[in-house]
């Protein structure tokens, strides 16, 4: 049988094959014992990220913010929130990233901003038809006395899409359209100021020096005129991930518009500073329209992360994406966790229907079997880290940390969980502080044991302190294969497909051969397979079911 080879689009630039490790400042590191972490705490514990061989950080949004979307509703696009600390904070961790050789990617949420944004403030006091209400999607409504909302869209987090305001003059006035929350409205991205005032924000934060961005809601920016009727398939009314070609306000052609004057924007700093785009789109070939080369660097693969624990399909995920990124002259993406879906730790243990953004909550049953969970997560990472492109990595997984599946209700603060009263548990499940020390309180988190959200009980076995000390542990997996994945640039290069059957994923990369177990029976290696890295320490060159290594030829 032929060889089947697969090439990684070529060129140098760091995003290509960087290793990108997401922060969500809030649940990362608390410096000032608030239960809230900070810049600071992120500041405190970067050697850590230094140990673990990561080349970038992203940090989730710490901008001034109401914080009713844990920051994803910013109120001030050039500033960081009191909760996070001050600019001067954000310098501070920004040099000593650089100073570590990490860069660093901060989250533009562009799509919409606070209703506490200065504009929306000033949107609301104004007239309808004013230029203030001109930077917002301001509608009359339907029916005798505008009392029907302007279309039947429906909101990601549940709900009407619209909500209609009173006017100065206390009557019952216009709607305006948020995607998200209602403290969420969406930008009018037709308007010019609305373009301008956001080349200023990239540029705001370029001149400090951040190495890129990533962009929050990139297919949504853009509504199809006219704004048509559209109802979701049924829970198809998540981030945009619906099977449906053409939703009116997902992936509009518009968009790639603005993404080529942003490109504009960053060609002129020097240090190829990069645009990540979070598009949630039905296929890879469309999400490849968005790398293409005058647009952005880099769109999550969210096919990949969606593709379930089955060979085949994470056979195709992968051939696709490298095909659909490559067309474009584009690096692959790999990401498996981050904070809006259930850790993959637990998520590839389900066995019930968990549609993303749902979450995991008490009344959900049969849990994920925590041990095969494990497995699972471990094996699937040694495959994500051997593969060509730039790969991301959502804090605490690294130390294989499961969803937080027992939340009582009164912790819980997604907006997904208010607006559709508690049917969907939302997102807080993956976004629990972290553990990094010890067995009580707060597992190291701060000093003063106060969380946000509370950590588990069995998460003192997660902590980094003790995995660090463990050559099994999680976290010594994923140092293994990061400082491997370095050393054999396996960043890019070309990817020869093997065969082992079908129940497994089997590739080489040069020398270096990886294979994944994804059946119910044990595999064996080729004759002279020289384990180089396992997941499933101890089994010598045989990969056990939900197991995968790195092994070269003897
Ligand atoms: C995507 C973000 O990742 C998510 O957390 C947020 O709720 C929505 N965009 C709205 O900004
Ligand atoms: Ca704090």
């Amino acid at each position: 049988m032929a060889e089947i080879e697969q090439q990684s689009a070529p060129g140098s630039e760091w995003w290509r094959t960087a290793v990108i490790y997401q922060i969500y400042p809030r649940s990362f590191a608390d410096a000032n014992g608030d239960g809230i972490g900070d810049l600071p705490g992120i500041t405190s514990r970067l050697d850590a990220l230094g140990e673990l061989g990561v080349d970038a950080i992203w940090l989730s949004p710490f901008m001034p913010s109401p914080q009713k979307d844990a920051g994803y509703d910013v109120s001030d696009y050039r500033g960081v929130d009191p909760l996070f600390g001050t600019l001067d904070d954000f310098d501070t961790m920004l040099a000593a990233a650089h100073d570590r050789g990490i860069r660093v990617i901060v989250d533009l949420v562009p799509n919409h901003s606070s209703d506490q944004h200065r504009w929306f403030q000033e949107a609301l006091k104004a007239a309808p038809g004013s230029p203030e209400r001109a930077r917002y999607i301001f509608r009359d409504g339907k029916g005798a006395h505008g009392e029907l909302p302007p279309n039947n869209w429906e909101s990601v987090f549940g709900g009407g899409m619209w909500t209609r305001i009173t006017e100065p003059d206390g009557t019952p006035g216009q709607w305006y359209l948020h995607i998200f929350d209602t403290s969420q409205p969406d930008f009018d991205w037709t308007n010019e100021e609305v373009r301008e005032e956001f080349r200023g924000v990239l540029r705001f934060w370029l001149d400090r020096g951040v190495d890129g961005f990533r962009v929050d809601v990139a297919h949504g920016m853009i509504k199809k005129a006219g704004l048509p009727d559209y109802t979701p398939a049924p829970s198809g009314g998540s981030m945009g991930g619906d099977d449906v070609e053409d939703v009116p306000y997902w992936g509009q052609p518009g968009v790639h518009e603005i993404y080529r004057d942003w490109h504009r924007v960053l060609a002129a700093y020097d240090g190829d500073r990069a645009l990540c785009a979070e598009a949630w789109l039905p296929t890879l070939e469309q999400t490849a329209l968005w790398v293409r080369p005058d647009e952005m660097n880099q769109a999550f693969n969210f096919g990949y992360l969606m593709t379930p624990w089955d060979a085949e399909e994470l056979r195709d995920v992968i051939r696709e994406s490298l095909d659909a990124f490559g067309a474009v002259g584009a690096p692959s993406t790999w990401v498996l966790s981050n904070h809006d879906v259930v850790r993959h730790a637990s998520r590839l243990a389900l066995t019930i229907d968990n549609p993303q953004g749902e979450g995991i909550g008490p009344r959900d049953e049969p849990k994920p079997d925590r041990a095969l969970g494990l497995a699972r997560a471990r094996a699937a990472t040694t495959v994500m880290l051997s593969l060509p492109g730039s790969a991301y990595l959502y804090q605490g997984e690294e130390l294989g940390l499961p969803e937080a599946m027992e939340i009582p209700d009164e912790y819980r603060q997604d907006p997904t969980w208010f607006r559709t009263n508690g049917e969907r548990y939302g997102r807080d499940g993956c976004r629990v502080p972290l553990p990094w020390s010890g067995t009580a309180p707060s597992y190291g988190f701060n000093d003063t044991g106060a969380s946000w959200l509370p950590q588990p009980a069995e998460w003192a076995e997660y902590a980094r302190a003790l995995e660090e000390g463990s050559d099994a542990s999680t976290l010594s997996l994923y140092k293994t294969l990061l400082r491997l994945r370095k050393e054999r640039g396996l960043g890019s290069g070309s990817l020869v497909w093997e065969d082992l059957g079908s129940d497994a994923v089997a590739f080489r990369r040069g020398d270096l051969h990886v294979a994944a177990n994804l059946g119910t029976a044990p595999l064996a290696l080729p004759a002279g397979a020289v384990i180089v890295v396992h997941s499933a320490p101890q089994s010598g060159a045989v990969l056990p079911p939900d197991s995968a290594a790195w092994y070269t030829l003897s």
